[in-house]
């Protein structure tokens, strides 16, 4: 064989043996064989050769080029077990492995709230009654002694809905307060209920959202009074915040379906935020005796039973308790806030401890 065949088969090999991936195996692979590759332009020049040197010419060039394409290919089917092998690797998962827990989920802090407040309530007695978002005006205001009249209905910014039941329009509740008329006539009392959920108002901007929440509190009985609506709200207020000496006032108010009716404050620090002290009042809630005529409404003789109720906007409270600036966050799904504010369902919390006082 002649010496620049030679010379190019050495090269040629020692190539294919350091091609150390795919992409530089084809590199050598076109230089070699590929269309303009040294050994094909080889084959291409055989009919420059003279006739009695062209046979044994053939046949080494031949030669050659089956060795080359034998390296190729031994060559190509190594390097593709080595990434086959490499993958694997790096894809390798141990079946055995105990679980671990993930951190992806956490707590909605309205749901939060709102599983406090059955907690706190619960632990004194009260059951979670349930309300429906779209609502009759008999049920959101009129039974409520708001007649069709009355100025408090033009207060709430009420969405209507289009058709009726029972002959009456139909709205998304403006307040929670239907659950005391669909507790009081759909059962016999005594009464405690709490509920908690969804009330709508054509209302927007940093403080307030269409669709917010609230929670009800209802306790009919037989000779409750305002100390019972006093020591059951200031328990709740300091057990929720858990400042155990929350200062807690009572001030005269006015609404249609409770008299007579109280707003509640608790004192903070209106400079800083700070709940607990400070010497300043931040109202918190409404309340009230709840109105013989609203009694009378639901079929409950107001001579026999008496008793109070309550409510208050579930965010306002979780953003007073948690010191967080704005509502509109609350709606937005955004997974930095949910990060943030959101809490871990699996530790444990006052739920699981039982009520601290
Ligand atoms: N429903 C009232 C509101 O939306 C809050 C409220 C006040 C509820 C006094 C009550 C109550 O049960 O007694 O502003």
């Amino acid at each position: 064989m002649s010496d620049d065949l030679d010379e190019l088969r050495g090269r040629t090999l020692a190539a294919i043996d350091a091609a150390s991936t795919l992409a530089e195996w084809d590199a050598v692979r076109v230089g070699a064989v590929g269309k303009s590759g040294s050994l094909t332009q080889l084959l291409k020049e055989l009919g420059k050769v003279a006739p009695e040197q062209r046979r044994e010419r053939g046949a080494a060039v031949n030669q050659v080029k089956d060795a080359v394409s034998a390296a190729l290919d031994a060559r190509r089917s190594s390097l593709e077990a080595a990434a086959l092998d490499a993958r694997l690797a790096s894809e390798r998962m141990d079946v055995s492995a105990p679980p671990r827990p993930t951190a992806l989920g956490s707590i909605h802090p309205i749901s939060r709230t709102m599983e406090e407040m059955a907690a706190i309530f619960g632990a004194m007695g009260f059951e979670v009654g349930e309300g429906l978002d779209v609502e009759t005006d008999w049920f959101n205001f009129s039974a409520l002694n708001i007649p069709s009249h009355h100025p408090a209905r033009a207060d709430h910014d009420t969405f209507y809905m289009p058709g009726t039941r029972d002959g009456r329009p139909l709205l998304l509740r403006t307040q929670t307060s239907d659950v005391q008329i669909i507790t009081m006539t759909s059962r016999e009392p005594p009464i405690r209920i709490i509920s908690p959920g969804r009330t709508y108002r054509a209302d927007h901007d940093a403080t307030h959202s269409p669709m917010f929440h609230q929670c009800e509190g209802l306790v009919i009985d037989r000779g409750i009074t305002l100390g019972h609506l006093k020591g059951c709200l200031i328990d709740f207020l300091r057990a929720f915040f858990g400042i155990s000496n929350l200062p807690v006032r009572f001030r005269s108010s006015y609404f249609p379906f409770t008299e007579p009716s109280m707003e509640v404050d608790i004192g903070w620090n209106r400079k800083t935020g700070e709940l607990g002290a400070g010497g300043d009042w931040l109202e918190i809630l409404g309340s009230g005796m709840v109105h013989p005529k609203v009694l009378a409404n639901c079929g409950i003789d107001p001579r026999e039973w008496q008793g109070f109720a309550f409510g208050m906007g579930v965010e306002r409270v979780t953003m007073l308790k948690h010191g967080m600036p704005d509502l509109r966050p609350f709606y937005e799904s955004d997974m930095r806030w949910l990060r943030h504010y959101g809490f871990n369902p699996l530790a444990p919390t006052m739920l699981h401890e039982g009520v601290a006082r």
